[in-house]
């Protein structure tokens, strides 16, 4: 694909001999709207550098440059250059492209032999997969899926919460209360009951509390009774958190959760004491962090037992070595920063440099419109009853607009599911936002079925045509205004794959195939595609299929389905 802004570098640095390629790159912009062209090269910096009116610049450019094929006007207004792109090597150098690379379009190798791992949705085992996890889980598969498209090895990573004193708690609680079978047929509310049971007993029975800690040391230090039955809670509970991953389309590479740090603690604690950044307070070990504006982080209780940062300390450590990570991306809500902030300076006082590579990918709170669930099944939203609903509404949505689809059950799925993916993934991720299921699961709109909508509909439009598709059409063709809109945001979709890469937010994927999506409609509403002259439809029939495999690149890396039929 033609890089426009380097042809603009190199053709001003061929003809004005102060300039060379790099300064001219950094000095072009794109201008806020395109009747002031598609860039422009403004000389104010260069008016200091020699000494001249930037206006008396830009015409002395202008005047150098003279006519050039890639562009089908160049001006200068005031001090800026403005350079206008020739609309036809446009469309054919993106749509060539497209055509070519395929379902590899914007794809790219500027990750190549570095290794990332996105650690995401990580639930607390035994406790319910609820609405509020939904965010880390989707938005990680988001960035898992953008980061090894752009060809990083990328290492996925549920962080379980399966280990911590609440498993000492529910030991207790189920012996003293639980039953098996019960459990068995409905296991994580049932555990959940019991984790409740003991706190409303603990309120007049302090010796509860003393147990569950006795219970998790004994976990700690492997006693074979406590550990066979944490194993059971931790493997029912997989087996549910697995339905609802299958249910999303979700693989990880790794469970390694925090129990599977237990027995990494010891060693790195002990390295903490060497190299001298323990304090003992009240009998437990802690890092003083009051030189860094921080709370202390209490690393070992005074009986021994160990905490959530220091499993992550020993997790950094272990993936360091493991993986040699480029980056270590934790999806994790916002309301752990402090957590986050105090554990990456404790590995930043171990000396690891590499602190500064572990990301806090921050999200905000997801909340429920009054009325949105009904939570028959206690106070907790289960994220597999808010899909299963929004698989319901869809079926319902589906039959009135399109009552004689086939396959009606499999798309409402593809439709419900990448609805509530596609809303989670709208707004910046830090953003609290109020789950709407209007606006959630409508065809209209900024939405996931709006998108997948004008998908299918590029791809009836296809399938109707009935000709092959060919990137050898006649270009010129492809100039109006409602397709030069639409190539050109094809054209800037690499970029905001990098961009979404960079900053860790999927979001910008979501907005910019909204806009292609709009941009497309727009087209097919103005522009007669299959009753045109054999040249015409050739042309845009291939604009029509740029269109849809961008839209199904854009979806997927979001982690949404795209069906042909809908
Ligand atoms: N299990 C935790 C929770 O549900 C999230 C774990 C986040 N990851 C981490 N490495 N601390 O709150």
């Amino acid at each position: 694909m033609i890089d426009f802004k380097k042809v603009i570098s190199e053709i001003v640095s061929e003809k004005v001999e102060t300039l060379n390629e790099k300064e001219v790159e950094e000095l072009i912009e794109i201008p806020p709207n395109y009747e002031m062209g598609d860039y422009a090269m403004p000389c104010f910096k260069l008016a200091k550098q020699f000494r001249k009116a930037p206006n008396l610049i830009a015409e002395e450019i202008i005047e150098v440059l003279g006519e050039n094929q890639y562009f089908e006007k160049i001006e200068n207004v005031g001090p800026y250059v403005n350079f206008f792109i020739n609309k036809k090597i446009l469309a054919e150098s993106v749509l060539k492209e497209v055509f070519n690379k395929k379902g590899q379009y914007g794809a790219s190798e500027i990750g190549v032999g570095k290794n990332v791992i996105v650690e995401y949705s990580s639930p607390n085992i035994a406790k319910p997969f609820h609405i509020g996890h939904i965010r880390s889980t989707v938005i990680g598969h988001s960035l898992y899926r953008i980061y090894k498209f752009l060809g990083f090895n990328t290492i996925g990573i549920n962080h379980l919460g399966d280990y911590g004193t609440q498993f000492g708690k529910l030991i207790v609680s189920y012996k003293k209360w639980g039953n098996r079978e019960v459990i068995e047929s409905n296991p994580i509310p049932e555990l959940l009951k019991l984790y409740v049971k003991f706190h409303e007993e603990a309120e007049t029975d302090p010796e509860l509390e003393n147990k569950a800690r006795a219970w998790f040391k004994k976990l700690e230090e492997g006693n074979e009774e406590a550990k066979s039955i944490w194993q059971w809670f931790r493997d029912i509970s997989l087996k549910e958190f697995n339905r609802v991953y299958d249910m999303l389309n979700i693989k990880f590479d790794s469970y390694a959760g925090e129990s599977f740090y237990s027995d990494k603690m010891p060693k790195v604690i002990e390295e903490m004491e060497q190299k001298d950044i323990l304090t003992k307070s009240q009998g437990a070990d802690i890092v003083d962090l009051e030189a860094y504006d921080m709370p202390p982080a209490l690393i070992r209780k005074s009986d021994g037992s160990t905490l959530y940062i220091t499993r992550d300390i020993a997790a950094a450590i272990y993936r360091k070595k493991h993986y040699d990570f480029y980056k270590n991306v934790y999806v994790v809500g916002a309301e752990q920063k402090l957590h986050f902030d105090q554990w990456r300076k404790v590995v930043e006082l171990m000396g690891y440099e590499w602190a500064k590579d572990c990301i806090h990918v921050p999200f905000g709170m997801v909340s429920l419109e009054e009325g949105t669930m009904s939570t028959r099944k206690g106070r907790v939203v289960f994220l597999e009853d808010v899909l299963k609903k929004a698989i319901d509404k869809t079926k319902a949505i589906i039959k009135e607009r399109n009552p004689n689809l086939e396959d009606r059950e499999e798309i409402a799925k593809k439709v419900g599911i990448g609805a509530v993916i596609f809303q989670e993934l709208s707004n910046n991720r830090i953003k609290d936002y109020v789950f709407s299921w209007d606006r959630t699961l409508s065809f209209e709109g900024e939405t996931g079925p709006y998108v997948q909508y004008t998908h299918a509909r590029a791809c009836s439009v296809l399938k109707k045509a009935e000709v092959e598709i060919t990137d050898e059409v006649d270009y010129s063709q492809l100039t109006n205004e409602q397709v030069v809109n639409v190539v050109r945001l094809i054209e800037s979709f690499p970029q905001t794959i990098v961009n979404a890469m960079e900053k860790n937010e999927p979001s910008f994927i979501t907005r910019h195939i909204v806009d292609i999506a709009q941009a497309f409609n727009k087209f097919y509403h103005d522009c007669p595609i299959l009753s045109e002259n054999e040249e015409m439809k050739k042309a845009r029939l291939l604009l029509v299929y740029a269109v849809k495999t961008v839209l199904q690149i854009g979806l997927g890396l979001l982690g949404i389905e795209a069906p042909e039929k809908m």
